[in-house]
């Protein structure tokens, strides 16, 4: 390596993925008759408790050869759950008021309406592309609807996860058909020869899982948990159960349903949720929030490669932007304070990496991805105050400083 990693860091970079990208939007498919039992929430949203053993993934042709291991994984998942009045998750749900979790052996599934699910309905980011300086500045200037991303990427791996504290804001603004992602993306390269080298982004990011608080204006505006994964760079996105991709195991967490408690004055304690993507060595990738395993992806979903380890940790904030009216609307990202020019903006924190042997360690974060900085932006914050990882401050208002540059 006769170049040094910063010459390196120059020559390539991630941009947004301007090309908007392509959503899978059948519905979760299951039989009516799997339900088990129907929960009606506070805020209108309607939960299927649906038979574990019928969920989208044990009909997904591409894990046929995985079925039986894939019923045992349920099996032993069962197994391990406790009934009765013991606490089922630190995460509050609306549809939790009144009943914690669905009943052993089902999994909540979350009703959606296709008139009004802007997830499904709109398009999603596949924010890592390989590109260099000049093509990211130059992708900056189009007008029209698009992503912006106050993101931040580490790139010393390879890693077998990666865990954070989110911050949980109910956001003061979201435009209609618009959302706004809070989020930790792991990214595996289809590129067997990709020798990983510290802060060097791999030539493509073919394999992406994220998870995180994504808010748009459906019941309520409060942040939604949700998580996606693509194995074609992004031009398929598939969310929670969609595509049959995720296996299921908690009982008590609704995927893309609301979660309760999210700030909104700035001054407001704001609850964190911590999440982690990781996986064993041979084993597939878990998801879990505040300690509770949500399920899994097995690894038979990424056919370039099954990827086997993330090279680039990504986390920070994304909305998008719908540009009606050919302006730029002021859906906030975070809490609406754009770092560093505003004080408290939403800090994503206690960000740490776990390598191949499993053992987590303090990684630093060198790449951000700002694409519209002087409406939307992101900065490092010293690991500071005695708590372990790195921090990262991230976003801004939008609004009419978000209108294209000239090119
Ligand atoms: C996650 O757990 C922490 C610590 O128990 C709690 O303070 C926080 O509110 C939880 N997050 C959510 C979104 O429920
Ligand atoms: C980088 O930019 C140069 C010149 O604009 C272009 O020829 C090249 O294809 C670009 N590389 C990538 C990876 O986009
Ligand atoms: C560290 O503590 C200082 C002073 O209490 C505070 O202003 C700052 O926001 C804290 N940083 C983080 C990352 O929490």
């Amino acid at each position: 390596m006769n170049l040094s990693w910063c010459s390196l860091l120059l020559l390539v970079v991630f941009a947004a993925e301007l090309a908007l990208a392509a959503v899978v939007d059948d519905a979760v498919q299951f039989d009516p008759k799997d339900i088990k039992m129907t929960i009606k929430s506070r805020n209108g949203e309607i939960i299927d408790c649906v038979d574990i053993y019928k969920q989208p993934s044990l009909n997904n042709p591409l894990l046929k050869d995985l079925k039986h291991q894939i019923m045992r994984d349920i099996a032993s998942a069962v197994a391990g759950q406790q009934d009765g009045n013991t606490r089922a998750t630190t995460v509050e749900q609306e549809w939790h008021k009144g009943t914690r979790q669905c009943p052993m052996g089902s999994i909540p599934i979350l009703r959606t309406n296709p008139s009004v699910n802007y997830l499904t309905g709109s398009l999603f980011p596949s924010p890592l592309r390989a590109a260099n300086i000049s093509t990211w500045s130059g992708a900056a200037n189009a007008a029209g609807p698009r992503y912006e991303f106050a993101v931040a990427i580490a790139a010393n791996g390879p890693y077998s996860g990666a865990y954070v504290q989110l911050p949980v804001w109910k956001p003061a603004r979201v435009h209609g058909s618009e959302y706004t992602a809070t989020y930790l993306l792991l990214a595996g390269t289809k590129d067997t020869e990709f020798d990983p080298t510290p802060g060097v982004l791999p030539p493509d990011v073919t394999n992406q899982i994220a998870a995180g608080l994504f808010a748009y204006p459906e019941k309520d505006t409060n942040p939604r948990l949700n998580i996606f994964y693509t194995a074609d760079g992004g031009k398929t996105l598939c969310y929670n159960l969609n595509c049959g991709g995720f296996v299921q195991t908690s009982r008590a967490i609704a995927l893309g349903a609301s979660i309760v408690n999210g700030a909104s004055g700035v001054d407001d304690p704001v609850p964190y949720l911590l999440v982690s993507i990781e996986k064993s060595a041979a084993g597939p990738w878990h998801v879990l929030v505040n300690d509770t395993d949500l399920g899994y992806y097995p690894r038979a979903i990424f056919p370039w490669w099954m990827f086997p380890e993330s090279v680039a940790n990504l986390m920070g904030g994304t909305v998008l932007n719908t540009w009606p009216g050919g302006k730029h609307t002021d859906t906030v990202v975070g809490n609406g304070r754009r770092p560093p020019r505003d004080s408290k903006p939403a800090i994503v924190k206690g960000y740490v990496a776990v390598d191949l042997d499993g053992h987590p360690f303090p990684d630093t974060l060198e790449v951000i991805v700002h694409t519209a900085p002087n409406c939307y932006d992101v900065k490092f914050f010293d690991q500071s105050n005695g708590s372990v990882g790195a921090s990262v401050a991230f976003g801004g208002s939008g609004g009419p400083d978000c209108a294209p540059r000239p090119a």
